[in-house]
């Protein structure tokens, strides 16, 4: 107990000291520090802590109406990126820095959100250890995570439970219940309808909603550098392929989700494909397959709960033998039919939030990579431009120096690729120009002076 409160003022200590050296240009003698530090906290204690958390860039809770985001009376639109790995990151002192460091970089691009996992599900380091029991160690590391991108000006699009079995996902769910007898199937699509298994997981999306981040004070609920909630890293139902199991899940999940936070947006974290409620639109799914994983885009989408529709981008892994050009000509006609859905039809903003070009083909060149990500955003900026539905588009994955292990094909160090740290930067820079952002923020300010 004691030692928690002390590792918990130390962190709260650290962040002023970093303020007090940012805005003097200067390093405090120790001495000096410590007894600074002591006597602000003696002086003003909780009060002026938690002033610092509500001064520096405005925050606010990101907004929709209609097709778009609004963030201070203003529409929004979004370059962003992943790094899924923030919170695992987190847990050990020494790696913290590399997390620093991201969000850190993230801003110095101009980009706005980042997505990351804000679970972990049995395994090391979890964050739930079983079934509603969680680990205060790794809570913590979220806390830090959202404490650091407010810092930052970054805001977080935090998933709650992947489909896929890294960080445990719906896999490990499955093997709590069995294990602890209630389970009513072994398949891990018992995930979504054994009510076992969706009361742990509403017990655990409860705990994350309201806890109280040890190093702001501020409950998760609260926090508006939380730009929103992702129910669940890519969806897919095989076992039924009507559709209706997942629909009825993300019914019930939005609705409590809503019924405990009403600040955030909330989005599904769908992969996009076309389902059985709009036949005519499965040509433009990559292949028959999509059309029969028990995910419906339309439909689920449509709930009055889910603020915004989420599309992932993979040609990759979608099509085999397509030369670059086919994919990259894939790409945009996936991208304008989801648009076109979520202007005219479900009336609410869509989030390309993966995108990514795998580096194994076998003719990869990075040059494509640039070419691919170029055509994903500038079909968002005309979106933008046209105060469209087409909202924002998220990077898959960005990472930092000395961290390959935390790669996939899919991964880079953004300033290791010129010609791709510079699209990145322009991009944000076009977004917040039609936006009118650039006067009002010294960091873009500063990024986009140069830049036409
Ligand atoms: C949403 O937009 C409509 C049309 O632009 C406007 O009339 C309405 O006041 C807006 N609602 C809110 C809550 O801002
Ligand atoms: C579901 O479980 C099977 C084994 O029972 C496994 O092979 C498969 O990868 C799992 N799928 C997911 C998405 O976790
Ligand atoms: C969405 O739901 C409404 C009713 O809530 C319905 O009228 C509309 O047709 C649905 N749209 C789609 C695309 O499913």
């Amino acid at each position: 107990m004691k030692k928690d409160l002390r590792s918990h003022w130390s962190l709260r200590f650290l962040i002023i000291y970093r303020k007090m050296v940012t805005r003097n240009g200067m390093l405090y003698p120790i001495l000096g520090f410590a007894s600074c530090v002591a006597f602000l906290y003696m002086s003003f204690g909780d009060l002026k802590l938690s002033a610092n958390f509500t001064k520096g860039p405005r925050f606010s809770f990101v907004e929709r109406n209609g097709t778009q985001f609004f963030l201070n009376g203003k529409p929004l639109y979004i370059n962003g990126w992943n790094s899924y790995w923030l919170m695992a990151h987190s847990v050990d002192e020494s790696s913290r820095p590399k997390v620093s460091a991201m969000l850190q970089a993230g801003a110095k691009m101009g980009l706005t959100v980042c997505r990351t996992w804000a679970f972990n599900d049995g395994g090391y380091n979890a964050l739930q250890i079983s079934p509603g029991q969680f680990d205060e160690r790794v809570f913590k590391a979220l806390d830090y995570v959202i404490a650091e991108a407010r810092q930052q000006g970054i805001r977080l699009l935090l998933s709650l439970v992947n489909n896929l079995q890294p960080y445990g996902g719906k896999t490990q769910y499955v093997n709590w219940a069995w294990q602890e007898g209630v389970g009513l199937s072994s398949s891990n699509d018992s995930f979504f309808f054994d009510p076992s298994i969706r009361k742990y997981f509403k017990n655990y999306v409860l705990t994350v909603l309201t806890r109280k981040n040890t190093i702001t004070g501020i409950q998760y609920r609260n926090d508006p550098t939380i730009f929103a909630w992702e129910l669940i890293n890519e969806p897919r139902c095989m076992t039924d392929p009507s559709g209706d199991t997942l629909q009825d899940w993300v019914e019930e999940m939005s609705a409590f989700i809503k019924s405990i936070d009403k600040n955030h947006l909330l989005t599904i974290g769908l992969e996009g494909f076309y389902g059985p409620s709009s036949p005519k639109k499965a040509t433009v799914n990559p292949e028959q397959w999509a059309s029969a994983l028990g995910a419906d885009f339309m439909r689920n989408s449509n709930i009055t709960n889910v603020d915004f529709a989420s599309v992932h981008i993979y040609p990759d892994q979608w099509f085999h033998g397509l030369g670059f050009e086919e994919k990259r000509n894939y790409v945009s006609k996936w991208m304008h039919s989801h648009i076109e859905d979520c202007d005219k039809e479900l009336k609410k903003p869509v989030m390309f939030t993966e995108y990514g070009l795998s580096d194994q083909n076998k003719d990869f060149q990075l040059s494509q990579r640039e070419q691919l990500y170029r055509t994903i955003q500038d079909i968002i900026y005309k979106s933008a431009k046209k105060k469209g539905s087409g909202a924002g588009a998220l990077v898959w994955q960005f990472f930092v120096e000395g961290m390959q292990e935390y790669s996939d094909d899919f991964g880079m160090v953004p300033w290791q690729s010129p010609p791709i740290y510079k699209l990145t930067i322009e991009h944000s820079c076009k977004l917040a120009r039609i936006q009118g952002l650039i006067q009002e923020n010294g960091n873009l300010k500063q990024l986009c002076s140069k830049r036409k």
